[in-house]
């Protein structure tokens, strides 16, 4: 008892200092150290899995961790269950969301639990956990949306919950997201990453982008190298479509094994190689021209059409963003929002 009292304690005071601390680094000028890493272990307090009681809800979480690993066995498109066939790739949430949401900068789920009800730009309104747990299986998995009473949902859900069991409502972490490398001032160049993706990811996911199935004659098996483009892999409504998420998210983790502490390429590379990546065919998601009903939150880097501004769409695909930011500021002031003309 007298233990974990003092642990959360501790707990409060480091999570405190790393606010202090992020808050005078954002007033710092830039080149200032980056925090220590004492700030964040406390805050990364994950419960251990294997600890948690042999109980209903110690089984869903398990449950829960066994689908984010294996999606595609689960509710992939070839799963033995019909009935079950919720995602339309192959590809596992872990793919993107490494070592089950654990990892810093690689999309980690340590806090979604603690995040959510969260208002939401695309929808215009507030989401809870579940809503956004259906975007990804509509979106980077390409799927159709569970109910929440389905298992499968109920076992993400509450592995969910175990990650966030030590993070305060609201909290944030130091390893949020894919990172934000600085942006270039020139587009990101399709061309120039078509060489960069030959040198240092081919090898890996295939020239043809289709990755490495673990069997080819069971796609329930999912992948050893996941898809990068081609129908099995995320559509163009995906966050990961988006270049400015997947340009830091190919810097902090490519090639696999890479970490934020010691990226592999370059920012100038991971931004045209992303750029490569995106410039590839891969499946449409209907109805993404009603997203953001107020287009002024709309996302800059969004690859999809209406937007408020009139840069062109190449531009929001590519970069510079820099720009379209400025625009949007200015917009915001003089029309404070812009609705989206497919709504009605
Ligand atoms: C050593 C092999 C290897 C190399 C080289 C490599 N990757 Fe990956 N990549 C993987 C594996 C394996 C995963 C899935 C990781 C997991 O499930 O834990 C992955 C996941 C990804 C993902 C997220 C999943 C998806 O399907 O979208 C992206 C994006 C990605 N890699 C892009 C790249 C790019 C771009 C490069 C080149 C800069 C690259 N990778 C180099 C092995 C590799
Ligand atoms: C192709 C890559 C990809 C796959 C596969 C994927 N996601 Fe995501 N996911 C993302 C991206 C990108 C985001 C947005 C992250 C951000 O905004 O920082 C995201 C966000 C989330 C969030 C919100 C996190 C937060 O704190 O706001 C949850 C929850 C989530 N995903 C769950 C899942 C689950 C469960 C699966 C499997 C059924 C899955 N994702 C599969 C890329 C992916």
């Amino acid at each position: 008892m007298t233990r974990s009292g003092f642990c959360g304690f501790k707990l409060i005071v480091v999570f405190a200092s790393a606010v202090v601390i992020s808050t005078l680094l954002a007033f710092a000028p830039s080149g200032a150290a980056p925090p220590s890493p004492v700030k964040d272990i406390a805050v990364w307090n994950i419960p251990a899995f294997d600890a948690l009681p042999d109980d209903e809800n110690g089984r869903l979480a398990r449950y829960g961790r066994t689908i984010i690993a294996a999606t595609y066995a689960h509710i992939g498109p070839a799963a033995v269950n019909p009935a079950a066939r919720y995602a339309g790739n192959n590809l596992a949430c872990t793919n993107c969301h490494l070592r089950g949401g654990l990892k810093k900068f690689a999309l980690p789920l340590v806090t979604a639990s603690a995040d959510y009800p969260a208002y939401s730009a695309r929808t215009n309104a507030s989401i809870s956990i579940f809503d956004r747990v259906n975007q990804c299986l509509m979106r980077s998995m390409n799927g159709r949306p569970m109910a929440e009473q389905d298992r499968p949902m109920q076992a993400i859900l509450a592995y969910l919950r175990v990650l966030s069991t030590n993070i305060p409502v609201g909290g944030t972490i130091i390893g949020a997201g894919a990172g934000a490398m600085p942006e270039l001032d020139r587009a990101a160049d399709p061309g120039r990453g078509a060489a960069i993706y030959a040198r240092t990811c081919a090898d890996c996911h295939r020239p043809d982008g289709s990755g490495v199935r673990r069997n080819v004659a069971l796609p329930e098996m999912g992948y050893a190298v996941p898809p990068l483009w081609g129908q099995d892999s995320f559509n163009t409504g995906a966050g990961t479509a988006r270049l400015i998420t997947l340009a830091n998210f190919v810097h902090d983790n490519m090639p696999n094994g890479t970490s934020w502490v010691a990226p592999t390429l370059v920012p100038e590379d991971a931004w045209d190689v992303a750029a490569f990546v995106l410039s590839q065919p891969r499946p449409q998601l209907a109805g993404i021209d009603r997203d953001f009903p107020n287009l002024l939150l709309k996302p800059v880097d969004a690859g999809y059409p209406p937007y408020a501004d009139s840069f062109s769409l190449e531009q929001h695909r590519y970069g510079p963003f820099a720009p379209i930011r400025a625009e949007i500021t200015r917009l915001k002031e003089v029309r404070g929002e812009v609705p989206n003309p497919n709504i009605r």
